[in-house]
């Protein structure tokens, strides 16, 4: 935006007299000087940093960390699952990497429709027929191989003593547990580790994830997909009705992909790329809304949430019917992300009222579900950024656990469209683009994300939430360049959501006033306050203007920034 590139300048004048600044100390979240990594847990955040305090660099903490999430973070930190990194080295170069998981072989596109072409409830999102050939394995190996430089042993063991001495369960992991213990026993046929049975401030050991972490050290990531690990998830996976075959384990590879990026003010935005929409949905929203002086406005304030909001309901219409796996389907990533075609697609947005869903595009469908899936964002000693997520789809993926080894199995292939037109899980409408075909990737929201500010690091950013994702990484990167917000305040910020369908701004309990909520409706914006929820837990690492570092870590999770 032209007046907050302005305003920067003025500032940077006037500081030389006085001091524009009026944040105080408790304003920011942990700082550090060297290194940092913020995730879903303290435990994985320390042991990331342990590994960078032992020389490693960031590629090492994220093999760490993102195993440790595993352990310590059983909703949404995985082995059975898939995720991807976007990085940015310190010297400049850009990369991302794609390990989500592909549908098995025999897959096939009516596979989760009756003979009459309903969509079957629940086949695609419990138990084993939910589930996608895992990638999390394949693409912390190929990470590693390339950039990273202690061993595999170095950067494993301190994860197997966290498994094997435990982690104190928190409430909020207590009450989870609780609710989704009864469908653990039936998934399942009996109790897991996990479930009613554990209590916040119990330690929980995870032995057989020691193990599996025990062979991986010994064997490299051909324990998961050809040796006894994937033996047991074949097993596991085919005694419960599901189809994926060792050969699906095998063949499955992670993939490097060229980031998106793109300018916004004097910024420079690094996310990821197909077969997450999570990039070009940025790309799509924040060109949308650039030529809007969004700063003027005030945060959330009723003239920024209309702007989001239109830009977000014209994305999302996009998103559903343009995008899916690049390797199975062209994608007009250019045309969807010229400045004209944005320009164009905003041409009929009024302050006056709200354009209609059915304007944009068509379909009527029903509500959300929880979400889970997590990020992480590190630096490390060297200048290296990393934002990875990772997920198994819904809480627990598909509640399938393999016992042998201590971890559960994703319902990934929720995120395709089962039937064009019907929304899944997130309330998501898919399209022909990102309809069911074997070894395919299923289309995500995903959106980690780097951004550079004058050629520098400036902040590493992502977080869970299913279809929210997008916007809720849109809000945290505009809280802190548009409303100069330190990263903990952008974080916290309470945030909304539209995603063109269902046809209604999602808010937290504490996004607007009352008089907020009365003024939109009267615009022509639903919005169902039965269905007030969290939206997403961001955590995210921003350079501060004397180089140190400033994590902010989300409260609305058991989120930690651990730093040196
Ligand atoms: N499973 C959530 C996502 O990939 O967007």
């Amino acid at each position: 935006m032209r007046t907050t590139i302005l305003k920067l300048f003025l500032c940077t004048i006037l500081l030389t007299i006085f001091n524009c600044d009026s944040r105080s100390k408790d304003d920011f979240g942990v700082i550090a000087e060297s290194a940092m990594v913020v995730s879903a847990r303290e435990e994985a955040s320390k042991i990331g940093v342990e590994i960078m305090k032992k020389g490693g660099n960031a590629f090492d903490a994220m093999m760490a960390t993102e195993l440790a999430l595993a352990v310590v973070h059983p909703s949404a930190g995985n082995i059975g699952g898939g995720g991807f990194l976007v990085f940015r080295m310190a010297n400049g170069e850009t990369g991302a990497l794609d390990y989500r998981e592909k549908a098995p072989r025999a897959a096939e596109k009516d596979m989760y429709l009756d003979s009459l072409g309903q969509i079957i409830k629940g086949k695609s999102t419990i138990g084993a027929y939910a589930i996608g050939v895992p990638g999390t394995i394949a693409g912390i190996f190929k990470a590693h191989k390339r950039y990273g430089k202690l061993s595999v042993e170095e950067v494993i063991t301190p994860v197997i003593a966290l498994a094997e001495n435990g982690f104190s369960i928190t409430e909020k992991q207590q009450a989870r547990f609780n609710s989704y213990d009864s469908i653990f026993k039936v998934v399942n046929g009996k109790d897991i580790l996990f479930g009613s049975q554990t209590k916040a401030g119990d330690v929980l050991a995870n032995p057989d994830l020691a193990e599996a972490l025990k062979l991986l050290i010994s064997e490299g990531a051909d324990a998961f997909y050809s040796g006894t690990i994937g033996e047991a998830i074949v097993d596991r996976v085919q005694s419960n009705g599901g189809i994926i075959t060792l050969e699906d384990l095998m063949e499955y590879d992670a993939v490097w992909r060229d980031p998106v990026e793109f300018e916004y003010d004097n910024l420079k935005v690094i996310s990821m790329s197909p077969p997450s929409s999570g990039g070009i949905c940025l790309q799509q929203l924040m060109g949308m809304i650039e030529p809007f002086d969004l700063d003027k406005y005030d945060h959330n304030s009723l003239k920024a949430v209309q702007v989001i909001t239109e830009a977000e309901k014209r994305t999302y219409a996009d998103r559903n019917f343009f995008l899916g796996d690049p390797d199975f389907i062209d994608i007009p990533v250019k045309e969807m992300t010229s400045a004209s075609y944005l320009q164009k697609r905003m041409e009929d947005f009024s302050f006056e009222q709200a354009t209609p869903v059915n304007d944009i595009a068509h379909g009527a469908i029903a509500g959300y579900e929880s979400e889970e899936t997590t990020h992480y964002s590190i630096v490390d000693p060297y200048g290296n950024a990393l934002a990875v997520t990772t997920t198994l789809n819904g809480s627990y993926g598909s509640k399938l656990f393999v016992d042998e080894f201590g971890f559960f199995l994703n319902n990934q292939m929720d995120d395709f469209s089962s039937k064009p037109g019907e929304p899944n899980y997130y309330g998501l409408i898919g399209a022909e683009a990102n309809s069911i075909e074997g070894e395919k990737r299923m289309l995500s929201s995903m959106t980690p994300t780097i951004i550079e500010r004058e050629g520098e690091f400036w902040m590493s950013v992502g977080t869970p939430g299913g279809s929210t994702i997008i916007t809720s990484v849109l809000q945290t990167i505009l809280n802190v360049h548009e409303y100069n917000m330190t990263m903990q305040q952008a974080v916290s910020a309470p945030r909304f959501h539209n995603q063109w369908l269902p046809d209604e701004i999602r808010i937290e309990t504490t996004t607007f006033s009352k008089a907020m909520i009365d003024s939109l409706r009267a615009k022509g914006y639903p919005i169902d306050l039965n269905r007030i929820r969290d939206l997403g837990r961001v955590d995210g690492i921003l350079k501060l203007d004397d180089g140190a570092y400033e994590g902010g870590a989300d409260p609305r999770g058991d989120d930690t920034a651990v730093g040196f």
